[in-house]
């Protein structure tokens, strides 16, 4: 069977990431991470795919004098390296057309909330001051708006009355690591349909 290549966007610690090389490593998932790109030329998630043996790139937007500019070398690393599934991984830009419309319908990205609840860059703070008593996590599609495109998987995580924010967003992430290796697998199976804002899980 053929491997989806994977190529993984990410700007930090990458413990995502590692979910991702782990679960393809163990064979839970058909696909292989083909290359790992990150805007930060200090992201630990660059150490983590060097030591797997896969490319990393740290693609400095400094250097481009667009947005646009700056994603079409990251499509170019992309395309090179025959990536069909684009994971964004604690990448904290918001995407532009040029690569949504490169890799339509094959970006994925992992959420700290149960989205639609608590966009943004603090979900699981925004949890906790909300007061909500479950909150969790979200894989989707990614669209240009931010964390609105449409949902593949979701993990639920109980709010617990002496929970911090570390705390939570602790076991938040023990989630995510196992949530976003099935997305991936899911895709890689071609089970997943898209229909509007609705995913649809092919038996
Ligand atoms: C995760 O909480 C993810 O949900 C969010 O950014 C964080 C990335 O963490 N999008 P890591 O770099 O994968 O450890």
């Amino acid at each position: 069977m053929v491997k989806t290549k994977i190529g993984v966007l990410a700007s930090g610690r990458g413990s995502n990431l590692q979910s991702i090389i782990d679960a393809c490593e163990k064979k839970e998932i058909l696909a292989e991470v083909a290359v790992v790109i990150s805007d930060k030329k200090d992201a630990f998630a660059l150490q983590r795919a060097k030591k797997h043996g896969i490319k990393a790139f740290f693609v400095d937007p400094e250097k481009y004098s667009s947005r646009e500019l700056h994603e079409n070398a990251i499509v170019n690393i992309l395309q090179q390296n025959k990536v069909e599934l684009v994971c964004l991984a604690g990448y904290m830009r918001l995407l532009t057309g040029v690569i949504i419309e490169k890799f339509e319908d094959r970006i994925m990205n992992i959420h700290p909330a149960l989205l639609p609840a608590f966009p943004g860059t603090h979900g699981q703070k925004d949890a906790l001051d909300y007061g909500v008593k479950i909150t969790g996590c979200t894989v989707h599609f990614v669209v240009e708006q931010m964390d609105a495109g449409p949902i593949i998987a979701q993990a639920a995580v109980t709010v617990l009355e002496n929970d911090t924010v570390e705390t939570l967003a602790g076991r938040i992430l023990e989630q995510e690591h196992k949530l976003y290796p099935k997305a991936i697998e899911l895709f890689a199976k071609g089970k997943l349909k898209i229909t509007g804002r609705n995913v649809k899980i092919k038996k």
